[in-house]
């Protein structure tokens, strides 16, 4: 079997952590007989550099033809400066939409030795594994913009029927795990909350009356996050909610760069990337955590490409170099840290050992 990858490595530590999940898959594919073409397009600042468009025809059109995308990060000062109209973060939600990816997995596990690092106590660690839902097509990132010097308004927007199909994807997930899933929103003051919150126990209660049902608001749901992280399953939540709580939970697992994300819509077609940025400030170093990439890979393998096995066995060697701390800077002192490439020499060797 053959699949065909888009590779797009975007901006800062984007190459360097996508050279490490494609080598991967590269070890991957000789261990298992699978073959893997790679076809590399840009996206973000590079993007622009190339093509002054952060997501151009060319680079969609590798996207169309392939079986799933990996994307690494976007973004970089060289091309945030404020009065530039055009910015890399707009060829992500470009791709989002075009591919109307409307369903962002992002799971959330805490690695006994990794964990160690987090700065929440091991005893609220214990038996964490969430599994957050992010709407990713919707709300306020793609709502109409005003944009002056004396004024500016985002609009957020949100449809029953986008509502419906997001809840239902976290509903189906949580039969699959532990049976719970928890719903979170603003309806004490957004009218799209309130409509989210209507649709969600609706749907719940007609449909998953299997399932334990709880509706929180964004600011405890941070709160409760830290303070019973092992409370939670499931969790399903609107685009920005789901961006913020991200990174906080992300420091349940010790660092970002451990996370990764599947962006999914109703079709077979995904995009892999991890939740972390470009991380400008260490770009060029080969410090960069590639772990939360490789996952993405992992992800890419079981959601996109029905290689369970693959999958499973690219999860085990992350979890293994864990284990054995092989952690980047991010996870420990400098002086002891490997290096990105490091890790990946070592998750290919555990690979091909395996
Ligand atoms: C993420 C990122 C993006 C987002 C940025 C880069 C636009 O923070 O994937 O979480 O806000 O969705
Ligand atoms: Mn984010």
């Amino acid at each position: 079997m053959k699949n065909t990858i888009a590779v797009l490595p975007g901006d800062g530590i984007g190459p360097e952590v996508i050279a490490v999940a494609v080598e991967v898959l590269d070890t991957v594919a000789s261990v298992s007989g699978h073959s893997f073409e790679m076809k590399y397009a840009d996206i973000g600042g590079i993007a622009i550099d190339n093509y002054n468009d952060p997501l151009p025809e060319e680079s969609l059109a590798i996207c169309r033809n392939s079986d799933a995308i990996l994307l690494g990060a976007v973004g970089g000062p060289k091309w945030s400066a404020q009065e530039l109209s055009v910015r890399p973060e707009q060829g992500l939600l470009k791709i989002r939409k075009c591919f109307n990816l409307f369903a962002n997995l992002r799971p959330v596990q805490v690695h006994a030795a990794a964990g160690e690092r987090s700065p929440i106590k091991a005893d609220r660690l214990r038996g964490v594994d969430i599994m957050i839902v992010r709407e990713l097509t919707g709300g306020l990132y793609f709502g109409d913009k005003v944009e002056s010097f004396e004024k500016a308004s985002d609009l957020c927007t949100y449809s029953a029927s986008e509502v419906t199909r997001v809840v239902r994807i976290a509903a189906e997930l949580a039969r699959t795990r532990r049976g719970k899933i928890t719903s979170v929103d603003k309806a004490n003051v957004l009218a799209t909350s309130r409509l989210w919150r209507q649709v969600t126990s609706e749907l719940l209660a007609a449909e998953y009356s299997d399932l334990e049902v709880e509706h929180l608001l964004v600011d405890a749901a941070a709160m409760h996050l830290l303070d019973r992280p092992s409370d939670f399953d499931v969790i399903v939540t609107e685009n920005l909610f789901g961006d913020i709580l991200t990174d906080e939970a992300s420091m349940l697992a010790g660092s970002i760069g451990l996370l990764p994300s599947a962006s999914l819509n109703s079709d077979r077609l995904g995009l892999y990337e991890p939740i972390h940025g470009s991380a400008p400030d260490i770009a060029g170093k080969g410090i960069a955590n590639p772990y939360g990439m490789v996952a993405s890979a992992a992800m890419m393998l079981r959601h996109s490409l029905g290689l369970p096995d693959a999958a499973d066995l690219v999860e085990q060697v992350i979890s293994d170099c864990l284990s054995s701390r092989l952690f980047t800077a991010d996870l420990c002192g400098s002086n002891e840290a490997a290096t990105t490439e490091a890790v990946g020499v070592a998750l290919c060797e555990r690979i091909r050992n395996a």
